[in-house]
Order: structure tokens, then C-alpha cells, then sequence
């Protein structure tokens, strides 16, 4: 079975990381797929809505830490780059149920979310600074603006996981729930969305994100010329290497 599954009923495609063996970390075969699925939410009219979940235990573990290692991202046109533009741009409402670890850019995918239900088990983090990287998917710009700049700092420069309770708090979840009904809370939401003139959806969620888009795309483009050199530095390096062989990173010469 596919590591992203992809659905389409009432007007919402439904978009499930479903590669749990490896805590729905995501590979560049799964940017792909998921790049491509946004490209077709937009195009095709009869979606109405998007939703972007795990299962009630994880969300996702962020980048496949192997990948990082043998495959980074050499382009600006890679799979994860494309999903990131796609998802900055979809003009459509995006929903996400997210349930235990959101990590990196399962954490930085919701600031492009509309709305976001969390359950009470949700544990997010950004620890980008602990793998010798820097923020991504504009959060540099989209963390500090949404949680004011210390807590932003608190959030990425120590890279320590917050739970549901505090990502409520700093805005970045719409509700907690039960985990085992956080799918189909969020699911509930986005039809309830997909039901609503399309047209005045787009026109709304245009004028409330429209006038930053650009400095989104900006930032993207900025952060990842710097995250794609520290990616091949010896700082990543060790932390992905320590990751693999199941260690803690030395960072003392680094
Ligand atoms: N990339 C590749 N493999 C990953 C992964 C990742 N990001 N996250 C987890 N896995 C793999 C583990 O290597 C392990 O594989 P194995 O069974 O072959 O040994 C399996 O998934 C289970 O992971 P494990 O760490 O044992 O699960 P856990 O429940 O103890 O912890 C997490 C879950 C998400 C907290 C933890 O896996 C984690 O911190 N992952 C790394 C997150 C990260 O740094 N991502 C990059 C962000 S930029």
C-alpha cells in the first residue's frame, strides 16, 4: 500500500501519511506524491477541501532522516520544495488532525493549514537547530509572527517538543480532542467547509493570507538555500548519523 493514501469523497480529498513502521516519516518518493496530490486538489473542481492527517498515534516524524543522509534535496524543484509551494499557494481550505509526534515539517506544514484540530496526545516540535539545521516551509517568518518572537525563539532554538495544551495557547490548533476522534472531528470540519460556495471560500482565505504569499514564497526560497547547505555540513551529518546508529549526537567540534 502507498505510504500517502489519498481519498476524495464529499468534496474533501483526504491526504493519510501511512508509513507507521517508520512513524510516518517522509521520504522524497512521498513529497512527490504528495506534491502531486495538492497540484490536483487545485485543479480538479469537484475538491472543495483538503485534509491532512496521520492516525490517532503519529502524525508525522518529519524528513526521512536516511534521506537526509544518502538523498537531500539538490534543487529547488525537488519534491519537497514543490509540495512546500504547492501547499503555501493552495488556494482551497486545508484542514490537518494531527495526534502525537509532529515533528520539522510536520510541525511547519500547519502554519500553511487553515484550520487544525490537535488531539490531547499531539506533541509538536521543530528541532531543527538539534539536527545542525535551520528553520523551513517559511517558519522563520510564520513561527515568530504567530507566537510572538520569544516563545518563537523558545520553539526553535531549543527545538523541545510543546503539547496540544500549548500549541492552543500560541494559536496554532483550533481544538483539542480525544486522539481517537480527532479524524473524524477534522474530517467533520472540512465537509462542513467543502459545503460552502467554493468561490467565496477562495476569495476569503485570498484576502486573509493573500497579502503575505509572496514573502512566504520568498522565505522558502531563502531558507532552503541555507537549510541545503547545512544539510552536507558536519554539524547535520553527525546529528543524522547519531539518529541511524541510534546515539547521541556529539556536537563538540561542531
Ligand atoms: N526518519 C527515518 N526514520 C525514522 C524517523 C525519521 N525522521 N523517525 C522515526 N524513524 C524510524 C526509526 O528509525 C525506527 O526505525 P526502526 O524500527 O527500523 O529502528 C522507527 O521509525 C520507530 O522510531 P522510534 O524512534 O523507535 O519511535 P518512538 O516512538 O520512540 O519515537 C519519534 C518517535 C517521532 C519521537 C522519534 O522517532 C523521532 O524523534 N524521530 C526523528 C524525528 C526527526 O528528527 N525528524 C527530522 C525533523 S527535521
Amino acid at each position: 500500500m502507498s505510504d500517502i493514501l489519498v481519498h476524495t469523497e464529499a468534496g474533501v480529498m483526504t491526504l493519510t501519511f501511512n508509513r507507521l513502521d517508520k512513524k510516518n516519516s517522509i521520504t522524497s518518493a512521498m513529497y512527490g506524491q504528495l506534491a502531486d496530490a495538492v497540484a490536483s486538489a487545485e485543479a480538479d473542481a469537484s475538491v472543495r477541501a483538503l485534509l491532512i492527517q496521520g492516525d490517532a498515534t503519529i502524525f508525522s516524524a518529519g524528513n526521512d532522516i536516511g534521506d537526509f543522509l544518502n538523498a537531500p534535496p539538490s534543487t529547488q524543484d525537488s519534491p519537497v520544495f514543490r509540495f512546500m509551494r504547492g501547499m503555501a499557494g493552495f488556494p482551497k481550505p486545508v484542514v490537518a488532525a494531527v495526534c502525537g509526534p509532529a515533528v520539522g515539517i510536520g510541525t511547519t506544514l500547519l502554519f500553511h493549514c487553515d484550520l487544525v484540530y490537535a488531539g490531547d496526545n499531539a506533541a509538536f516540535s521543530m528541532p531543527f537547530v538539534n539536527l545542525g539545521l535551520c528553520p523551513e516551509f517559511a517558519s522563520s517568518l510564520l513561527v515568530p509572527q504567530m507566537f510572538g518572537y520569544h516563545r518563537a525563539a523558545e520553539a526553535v532554538l531549543l527545538g523541545e517538543p510543546f503539547m496540544a495544551e500549548a500549541a492552543l495557547e500560541v494559536g496554532l490548533v483550533n481544538r483539542v480532542v480525544p486522539p481517537t476522534e480527532c479524524n473524524a472531528i477534522a474530517q467533520a470540519q472540512a465537509r462542513k467547509l467543502a459545503a460552502k460556495p467554493l468561490t467565496a471560500l477562495i476569495e476569503s482565505k485570498r484576502l486573509m493570507k493573500g497579502a503575505q504569499q509572496a514573502a512566504v514564497l520568498q522565505r522558502i526560497d531563502e531558507e532552503a538555500q541555507s537549510f541545503g547547505r547545512m544539510l552536507r555540513e558536519p554539524a547535520a551529518r553527525e546529528a543524522f548519523t547519531a539518529f541511524m546508529e541510534k546515539r547521541r549526537p556529539d556536537f563538540s567540534k561542531h
